[in-house]
């Protein structure tokens, strides 16, 4: 009977979909502490992080806390890692040095994040490869290669079908780098290290207005794809399928992958919202509770999701969703019912704890203002230092009036400045108010008080090609 209790216990202890872990992302303006930010996932079990650097208070806060986390190499550093002494060094100084009773667990170094995108023109494309081997050379060296793993965590356009034969089964690594490909997915291979691939179903959607909205969630199409009696119904199976068809052609059809990014974004595109990043995860974790898996991998996959929190300080060069992609607030407040376990019992999740914000008070368009010429030129400055992407089409502030445009312009930018008195002006168009002067569902909000407000460089800019292999499935 109480071993039975004990059993019945150690299941409940495990609240998340095995393997599910969460992609944490610090390009804000204003982050929240670390370990204001490992507790909640603590308070809400998960246990697995992606990183996209190596940042030592995020390390320090992690330590100790048991949670497997992939620390990573941004692009702009795989040029010296090519130099092996260097690669030996960033590995003592940002994985070794963590390795110790109550230090990090870190599982896999992530070296660069998508490299290969189109749109960054090659640039990673000569030292991306030799940085991976010098890496995982540098933890084998160092005795830990047998349990910590590098991989390339790559955009879903390193593959594809030909337009001709446009299924899962004829996926092949992209032409011009396949040579590439399959070297790295050999070397992978050889150290029993992952494939790591990023598939947004989102993004699908984004690119194309033919793509059937049913597509790409988990619920049921009408007209399935149909690729050697295999039917199916979600853009997700698909693009994972073309993935493990170009594995097998090039001969490692066994290996590993995981799931480095999958999401869905709340803000900035007519299809980013709540109610559809909802249906998204209410498809997806079950599924993977299930250990459903694909049709030509059924069983477990590990996954991330993209993202922890929001992040108000990214590039919005693939488009305004891209700062909205968090399962919470930039405040580590919840933003919709969701069920890690997969069981179908959405809640909110547990918010962030403690967390200091500034004074209660906002900028707003001054109605007395007499020249208003200036008024443009002053929006566009505060949007371009301030997050404006929730003023535009399909947003939640897109139906103010001028006036309200205005208001939320400066009042993003006055937050961003900490509130300075001197960032509430607008040349006389700008005045502070201690009245909540949010409107329906568009926020007027405070931003967090945080310590340090500066940006780390360069993480996740994601996909601006959009996946070709997945228009062509659907003609
Ligand atoms: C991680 O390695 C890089 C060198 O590539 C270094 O700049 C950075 O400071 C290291 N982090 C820590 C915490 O030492
Ligand atoms: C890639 O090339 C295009 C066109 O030449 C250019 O506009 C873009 O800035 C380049 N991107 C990068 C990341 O270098
Ligand atoms: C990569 O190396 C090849 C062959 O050495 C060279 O032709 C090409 O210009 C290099 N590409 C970049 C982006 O450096
Ligand atoms: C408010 O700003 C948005 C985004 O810039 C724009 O689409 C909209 O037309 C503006 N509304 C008014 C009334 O100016
Ligand atoms: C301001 O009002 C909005 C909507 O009524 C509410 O959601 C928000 O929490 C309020 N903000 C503050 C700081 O009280
Ligand atoms: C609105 O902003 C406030 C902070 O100013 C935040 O606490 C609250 O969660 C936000 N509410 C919504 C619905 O975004």
């Amino acid at each position: 009977m109480s071993r039975l209790f004990l059993l019945f216990m150690g299941l409940l202890g495990c609240l998340c979909v095995e393997g599910l872990g969460v992609n944490w992302g610090t390009m804000a303006t204003h982050k929240l502490p670390p370990k204001i930010v490992v507790q909640m996932l603590k308070d809400n079990g998960i246990q697995k992080v992606k990183l996209f650097d190596a940042d030592q208070y995020t390390m320090s806060a992690l330590a100790g806390s048991g949670i497997e986390v992939m620390v990573a190499i941004p692009n702009d550093q795989l040029a010296v890692m090519t130099n092996y002494g260097r690669a030996k060094e960033w590995v003592r100084r940002n994985v070794t040095r963590y390795n110790f009773n109550g230090g990090v667990n870190i599982k896999y170094v992530a070296v660069g994040n998508e490299p290969f995108l189109k749109s960054y023109n090659n640039s990673f494309l000569n030292v991306t490869f030799p940085a991976l081997q010098n890496i995982q050379n540098a933890l084998n060296e160092a005795g830990v290669g047998d349990s910590i793993k590098t991989t390339v965590p790559l955009n879903a356009d390193v593959y594809n079908s030909p337009e001709n034969n446009p299924v899962p089964s004829a996926g092949r690594f992209r032409s011009d780098i396949s040579g590439l490909m399959t070297q790295i997915v050999q070397f992978l291979n050889q150290n029993k290290a992952p494939f790591t691939v990023n598939i947004y179903p989102f993004l699908s959607l984004y690119g194309n207005d033919n793509f059937p909205l049913d597509y790409a969630f988990f619920d049921g199409v009408s007209n399935p794809i149909v690729d050697n009696g295999i039917q199916y119904t979600n853009v997700f199976d698909a693009n994972f399928d073309t993935l493990v068809s170009a594995l097998r052609a090039a001969g490692f059809g066994d290996m590993t992958i995981l799931v480095g990014e999958v999401g869905w974004p709340t803000e900035g595109d007519k299809n980013a919202n709540t109610n559809y990043a909802y249906r998204f995860y209410n498809g997806l974790l079950p599924r993977l509770a299930a250990n459903k898996g694909t049709p030509l991998r059924p069983g477990y996959i590990e996954i991330y999701l993209f993202g922890l929190i929001d992040e108000d300080a990214k590039s919005i060069a693939p488009g305004n969703f891209e700062r909205h992609w968090g399962i919470f607030r930039y405040d580590g407040q919840p933003k919709y019912p969701i069920d890690f376990s997969g069981q179908g019992q959405n809640k909110y999740l547990v918010p962030a704890q403690n967390v200091q914000y500034l004074p209660t008070k906002w900028c707003m368009f001054n109605p007395n203002a007499k020249d208003l010429s200036k008024l443009a030129d002053n929006i566009n400055y505060a949007c371009t230092f301030a997050d404006c992407t929730a003023l535009g089409y399909g947003s939640s502030c897109n139906s103010l009036d001028a006036n309200g445009n205005a208001s939320y312009a400066f009042n993003m930018y006055f937050q961003v400045q900490n509130q300075d008195d001197l960032s509430c002006n607008f040349q006389g168009l700008a005045v502070v108010t201690t009245q909540n002067i949010s409107q329906g569902n568009c926020n007027f909000s405070i931003q967090i008080a945080s310590s340090s407000s500066s940006t780390s460089l360069a993480p996740s800019l994601l996909a601006l090609a959009f996946f070709t292999v997945l228009r062509f499935l659907l003609l």
